[in-house]
């Protein structure tokens, strides 16, 4: 006879709140979605513009429902399990400026009273100009969003994570008040030419990662950075396409590395993945997600 062993591990991998800035559309969009389909009661995006982001809203409440079939190990049935629609708060913040970061984890606690797994995803790509020709400003605006947006959030994230209790962990565990994803790149570890101000914001994103982990650890809360390859989201579309809007050769050399087109929830599931306690010694690391 085949025995069957129960898992203690089925249902929802996520049913806390998740906090995803650049959340409206894109990577972070997609890693919102992701958390919504993982059974977060909660899941607030957070992003600088107002109508994606309420585009992005009915995008994540849509895909709030699962359904699915669950093993009963006494009855030996199968029983439906409906996971409800996640609700989702929509908060347009800037992440350059820390009031704005801040009014965000307010209103993500006033609505759902904690904040369970933080994305740091609002990004932007920086001037396609080699560095003897990049401007002051140009260089700037690029690290005031990808690294002063993302030190900022990962600041405030942190200080609210400090004042939760643990999530229910398994037993002998330690305990997880929090965990933070951050993006970086496979900028983070190589460069392109015609990427100064984005491949420092990137290698910047890696070292608030490294230094916050160190610090986190103390308050049971896990930081952790992703490096994403290369997804064809607007972000690089406008670099990326031509006037008919396809791809150019750039892009193919870039899905050539990767090895295949990748789709945008195959970042939003390594993130679920890496908030979840079961990755509980996994702190400080910067994961590539390219292939
Ligand atoms: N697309 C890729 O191939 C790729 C690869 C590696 C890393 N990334 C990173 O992924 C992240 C998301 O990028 P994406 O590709 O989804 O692009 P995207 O342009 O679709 O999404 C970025 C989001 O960030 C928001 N944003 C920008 N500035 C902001 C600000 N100051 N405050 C709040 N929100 C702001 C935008 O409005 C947008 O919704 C970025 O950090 C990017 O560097 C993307």
């Amino acid at each position: 006879m085949v025995s069957i062993k129960v898992s203690k591990r089925s249902g929802p991998l996520a049913s806390g709140v998740a906090f995803v800035t650049g959340g409206a559309r894109g990577l972070g969009n997609a890693i919102a979605v992701s958390f919504a389909r993982e059974g977060a009661r909660g899941v607030v995006i957070v992003d600088i513009n107002q109508e994606t982001l309420d585009e992005g809203k009915k995008v994540v409440e849509s895909y709030g429902t699962k359904v699915g079939l669950h093993f009963q190990p006494r009855s030996r049935a199968r029983k439906m399990l409906i996971w409800p629609h996640a609700k989702c708060l929509a908060v347009q913040a800037d992440v350059m400026k820390e009031e704005d970061v801040e009014k965000a984890v307010k209103a993500a606690v006033e609505e759902f009273g904690r904040i369970d797994y933080a994305a740091n995803f609002a990004g932007v790509l920086g001037p396609a100009t080699h560095t003897f020709e990049t401007t002051f400003e140009d260089y700037q605006k690029c690290m005031a969003v990808n690294c002063n947006g993302v030190f900022l959030s990962t600041k405030h994230e942190i200080r609210q994570m400090m004042k939760q209790e643990s999530i229910e962990v398994e037993e002998g565990r330690a305990p997880q008040r929090g965990a933070i994803v951050n993006c970086a790149s496979v900028n983070s570890i190589m460069s392109l030419q015609g990427t100064v101000p984005y491949t420092i914001s990137k290698h910047a994103v890696v070292g608030i990662t490294k230094a916050a982990a160190l610090e986190a650890r103390d308050h049971g809360i896990r930081v952790n950075a992703v490096s994403p390859g290369f997804l064809l989201t607007q972000l690089l579309a406008e670099r990326v396409t031509g006037e008919d809007g396809k791809p150019v050769g750039l892009w193919t050399g870039f899905e050539a590395r990767q090895g295949r087109q990748a789709k945008f929830e195959e970042v939003g599931d390594v993130v679920v993945l890496v908030t979840s306690p079961r990755m509980s010694l996994v702190n400080g690391v910067n994961l590539s997600v390219d292939g």
